[in-house]
Protein backbone atom coordinates (compact mmCIF):
# COMPACT_ATOMS: atom_id res chain seq x y z
CA UNK A 1 0.00 0.00 0.00
CA UNK A 2 1.34 3.58 -0.76
CA UNK A 3 2.07 5.97 2.02
CA UNK A 4 0.11 9.41 1.82
CA UNK A 5 2.95 12.11 2.86
CA UNK A 6 1.81 15.59 4.08
CA UNK A 7 4.66 17.84 3.09
CA UNK A 8 4.98 21.68 3.92
CA UNK A 9 7.07 24.13 4.24
CA UNK A 10 6.56 26.42 7.58
CA UNK A 11 7.90 29.04 9.91
CA UNK A 12 8.54 28.27 13.48
CA UNK A 13 5.75 29.19 14.64
CA UNK A 14 3.92 26.77 12.24
CA UNK A 15 2.60 28.99 9.20
CA UNK A 16 2.85 28.03 5.77
CA UNK A 17 2.37 31.76 4.47
CA UNK A 18 1.96 34.77 6.56
CA UNK A 19 -1.11 37.41 7.32
CA UNK A 20 0.02 38.98 4.01
CA UNK A 21 -0.05 35.88 2.16
CA UNK A 22 3.50 36.16 1.91
CA UNK A 23 5.91 32.81 1.92
CA UNK A 24 9.26 34.32 0.27
CA UNK A 25 10.80 33.37 3.59
CA UNK A 26 9.77 29.53 2.94
CA UNK A 27 11.38 29.19 -0.76
CA UNK A 28 13.88 27.08 -0.36
CA UNK A 29 17.97 27.90 -1.50
CA UNK A 30 19.42 25.49 -3.40
CA UNK A 31 20.79 22.58 -0.61
CA UNK A 32 17.19 22.30 0.54
CA UNK A 33 15.84 22.57 -3.07
CA UNK A 34 18.43 19.26 -3.54
CA UNK A 35 16.87 17.58 -1.12
CA UNK A 36 13.44 18.00 -1.84
CA UNK A 37 13.86 16.78 -5.34
CA UNK A 38 15.21 13.70 -3.80
CA UNK A 39 12.20 13.55 -1.52
CA UNK A 40 9.63 14.28 -4.57
CA UNK A 41 10.90 12.36 -7.47
CA UNK A 42 9.51 8.56 -6.55
CA UNK A 43 6.19 10.65 -5.44
CA UNK A 44 3.52 8.91 -8.13
CA UNK A 45 0.73 11.65 -7.19
CA UNK A 46 -0.17 15.07 -5.46
CA UNK A 47 -2.86 15.80 -3.82
CA UNK A 48 -3.65 19.68 -4.03
CA UNK A 49 -5.83 22.10 -2.40
CA UNK A 50 -6.99 24.62 -5.32
CA UNK A 51 -4.61 27.85 -3.87
CA UNK A 52 -1.71 25.17 -3.38
CA UNK A 53 -2.16 23.84 -6.71
CA UNK A 54 -2.36 26.95 -8.84
CA UNK A 55 0.86 27.88 -6.61
CA UNK A 56 2.77 25.08 -7.49
CA UNK A 57 1.07 24.78 -11.31
CA UNK A 58 3.88 27.56 -12.08
CA UNK A 59 6.62 24.52 -12.21
CA UNK A 60 4.65 23.90 -15.67
CA UNK A 61 3.26 26.74 -17.24
CA UNK A 62 5.95 29.56 -16.20
CA UNK A 63 8.94 28.00 -17.99
CA UNK A 64 10.52 31.48 -16.12
CA UNK A 65 10.72 29.27 -12.90
CA UNK A 66 12.58 26.21 -14.80
CA UNK A 67 15.42 28.44 -16.57
CA UNK A 68 16.50 29.70 -13.20
CA UNK A 69 18.85 26.71 -12.18
CA UNK A 70 19.44 23.06 -12.73
CA UNK A 71 18.10 22.52 -9.33
CA UNK A 72 14.73 24.07 -10.39
CA UNK A 73 14.54 22.66 -13.92
CA UNK A 74 15.17 19.07 -12.07
CA UNK A 75 11.85 19.63 -9.98
CA UNK A 76 10.28 21.04 -13.03
CA UNK A 77 10.72 17.63 -14.67
CA UNK A 78 9.75 15.55 -11.21
CA UNK A 79 6.54 17.50 -10.90
CA UNK A 80 5.71 17.29 -14.71
CA UNK A 81 6.12 13.50 -14.75
CA UNK A 82 3.70 12.59 -11.57
CA UNK A 83 -0.04 12.95 -11.65
CA UNK A 84 -2.21 15.25 -10.12
CA UNK A 85 -5.77 15.96 -8.60
CA UNK A 86 -6.65 18.97 -7.16
CA UNK A 87 -9.98 19.44 -5.16
CA UNK A 88 -11.70 21.97 -5.95
CA UNK A 89 -15.33 23.19 -6.05
CA UNK A 90 -14.60 27.11 -8.50
CA UNK A 91 -12.02 25.81 -10.72
CA UNK A 92 -13.34 25.55 -14.60
CA UNK A 93 -10.06 24.05 -16.09
CA UNK A 94 -7.09 22.65 -14.80
CA UNK A 95 -3.82 24.98 -16.51
CA UNK A 96 -1.46 21.51 -16.13
CA UNK A 97 -0.69 17.64 -17.98
CA UNK A 98 -1.92 15.01 -15.78
CA UNK A 99 -4.51 17.00 -13.96
CA UNK A 100 -7.88 16.43 -12.96
CA UNK A 101 -9.93 18.03 -10.65
CA UNK A 102 -12.17 16.54 -7.57
CA UNK A 103 -15.25 18.27 -6.56
CA UNK A 104 -15.35 16.96 -3.08
CA UNK A 105 -12.68 15.38 -0.55
CA UNK A 106 -13.93 11.71 0.13
CA UNK A 107 -11.57 9.70 2.47
CA UNK A 108 -12.74 6.53 1.43
CA UNK A 109 -11.60 7.51 -2.65
CA UNK A 110 -8.02 8.42 -1.19
CA UNK A 111 -7.86 4.65 0.99
CA UNK A 112 -8.49 3.29 -2.53
CA UNK A 113 -6.08 5.73 -4.24
CA UNK A 114 -3.38 4.62 -1.49
CA UNK A 115 -4.33 0.71 -1.86
CA UNK A 116 -4.47 0.52 -5.51
CA UNK A 117 -1.18 2.98 -6.59
CA UNK A 118 2.52 1.85 -7.28
CA UNK A 119 4.32 4.71 -5.33
CA UNK A 120 3.69 7.18 -2.70
CA UNK A 121 1.01 10.18 -2.83
CA UNK A 122 1.96 13.56 -1.57
CA UNK A 123 -1.24 15.89 0.18
CA UNK A 124 -0.66 19.85 0.01
CA UNK A 125 -2.02 22.76 0.91
CA UNK A 126 -2.78 23.12 4.74
CA UNK A 127 -6.93 23.54 4.73
CA UNK A 128 -7.04 19.85 2.41
CA UNK A 129 -4.50 18.33 4.50
CA UNK A 130 -6.58 19.35 7.46
CA UNK A 131 -9.61 16.57 6.06
CA UNK A 132 -7.10 13.88 5.50
CA UNK A 133 -5.29 14.09 9.07
CA UNK A 134 -9.03 13.79 10.26
CA UNK A 135 -10.09 11.24 7.99
CA UNK A 136 -6.91 9.34 9.57
CA UNK A 137 -5.23 9.22 5.78
CA UNK A 138 -1.90 10.78 6.53
CA UNK A 139 1.20 7.90 6.41
CA UNK A 140 4.14 10.58 7.49
CA UNK A 141 4.75 14.01 7.68
CA UNK A 142 7.76 15.57 5.69
CA UNK A 143 8.24 19.32 7.25
CA UNK A 144 10.82 21.51 6.60
CA UNK A 145 10.74 24.29 9.34
CA UNK A 146 12.22 28.08 8.88
CA UNK A 147 14.21 30.04 10.50
CA UNK A 148 11.58 32.78 11.37
CA UNK A 149 9.05 33.67 13.24
CA UNK A 150 5.70 35.40 11.30
CA UNK A 151 3.21 36.18 13.91
CA UNK A 152 0.07 34.90 12.62
CA UNK A 153 -1.07 33.43 8.74
CA UNK A 154 -2.48 29.93 7.31
CA UNK A 155 -1.46 27.08 9.68
CA UNK A 156 0.11 24.21 8.37
CA UNK A 157 -1.17 21.90 10.78
CA UNK A 158 -4.94 21.75 11.51
CA UNK A 159 -6.85 22.65 14.74
CA UNK A 160 -8.46 19.72 16.71
CA UNK A 161 -6.16 16.76 15.41
CA UNK A 162 -4.03 14.69 17.88
CA UNK A 163 -1.03 12.49 16.38
CA UNK A 164 1.33 10.68 18.17
CA UNK A 165 4.56 10.80 15.88
CA UNK A 166 7.54 8.88 15.64
CA UNK A 167 10.30 10.77 14.64
CA UNK A 168 12.13 8.81 11.51
CA UNK A 169 14.67 10.92 10.26
CA UNK A 170 15.81 15.30 10.65
CA UNK A 171 18.28 17.42 8.91
CA UNK A 172 19.73 20.84 9.66
CA UNK A 173 20.46 23.15 6.84
CA UNK A 174 23.23 25.57 6.67
CA UNK A 175 20.51 28.20 5.67
CA UNK A 176 19.44 27.32 9.34
CA UNK A 177 16.51 25.46 7.30
CA UNK A 178 15.53 22.18 9.62
CA UNK A 179 13.66 19.07 8.18
CA UNK A 180 11.82 16.61 10.46
CA UNK A 181 10.17 13.30 8.99
CA UNK A 182 7.60 11.87 11.15
CA UNK A 183 6.03 8.91 10.95
CA UNK A 184 2.25 8.82 12.50
CA UNK A 185 0.93 6.63 15.20
CA UNK A 186 -2.61 5.62 15.15
CA UNK A 187 -4.20 7.63 18.57
CA UNK A 188 -7.48 5.75 18.52
N1 LIG B 1 5.06 27.67 2.56
C1 LIG B 1 5.12 27.36 1.29
O1 LIG B 1 6.14 26.85 0.81
C2 LIG B 1 3.95 27.60 0.37
C3 LIG B 1 4.01 27.17 -0.95
C4 LIG B 1 2.91 27.40 -1.76
C5 LIG B 1 1.76 28.02 -1.27
N2 LIG B 1 1.73 28.46 0.02
C6 LIG B 1 0.53 29.10 0.60
O2 LIG B 1 -0.20 28.07 1.24
C7 LIG B 1 -1.56 28.47 1.33
C8 LIG B 1 -2.48 27.33 0.89
O3 LIG B 1 -3.36 27.27 1.89
P1 LIG B 1 -4.88 26.78 1.96
O4 LIG B 1 -4.95 25.85 3.13
O5 LIG B 1 -5.76 27.97 1.94
O6 LIG B 1 -5.13 26.10 0.61
P2 LIG B 1 -5.34 24.67 -0.03
O7 LIG B 1 -5.65 23.59 0.94
O8 LIG B 1 -4.23 24.47 -1.00
O9 LIG B 1 -6.65 25.03 -0.91
C9 LIG B 1 -7.89 25.33 -0.34
C10 LIG B 1 -8.93 25.16 -1.43
O10 LIG B 1 -9.00 23.78 -1.82
C11 LIG B 1 -10.33 23.46 -2.17
N3 LIG B 1 -10.85 22.44 -1.27
C12 LIG B 1 -10.45 22.17 0.01
N4 LIG B 1 -11.21 21.18 0.52
C13 LIG B 1 -12.08 20.81 -0.44
C14 LIG B 1 -13.12 19.84 -0.51
N5 LIG B 1 -13.43 19.04 0.54
N6 LIG B 1 -13.82 19.74 -1.65
C15 LIG B 1 -13.54 20.52 -2.72
N7 LIG B 1 -12.57 21.47 -2.72
C16 LIG B 1 -11.85 21.61 -1.59
C17 LIG B 1 -11.15 24.72 -2.06
O11 LIG B 1 -11.05 25.33 -3.35
P3 LIG B 1 -12.30 26.18 -4.00
O12 LIG B 1 -12.31 27.46 -3.21
O13 LIG B 1 -11.87 26.35 -5.41
O14 LIG B 1 -13.52 25.35 -3.83
C18 LIG B 1 -10.36 25.53 -1.04
O15 LIG B 1 -10.59 26.92 -1.12
C19 LIG B 1 -1.73 29.68 0.49
O16 LIG B 1 -1.78 30.80 1.34
C20 LIG B 1 -0.46 29.69 -0.36
O17 LIG B 1 -0.10 30.98 -0.73
C21 LIG B 1 2.80 28.23 0.85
Amino acid sequence: MAKLIYSSISSLDGYVADEDGNFDWAVPEEEVHAFINDLDRPVGTYLYGRRMYETMAGWEIDPTLANQSTLMEDFAKIWQAADKTVYSKTLEAVSTTRTRIERDFDPEAVRQMKALAGRDLIVGGPDLAAQAFKAGLVDELHLFVAPTVVGGGKRSLPDNVRLKLELLDERRFGSGMVYLYYRTRRTR
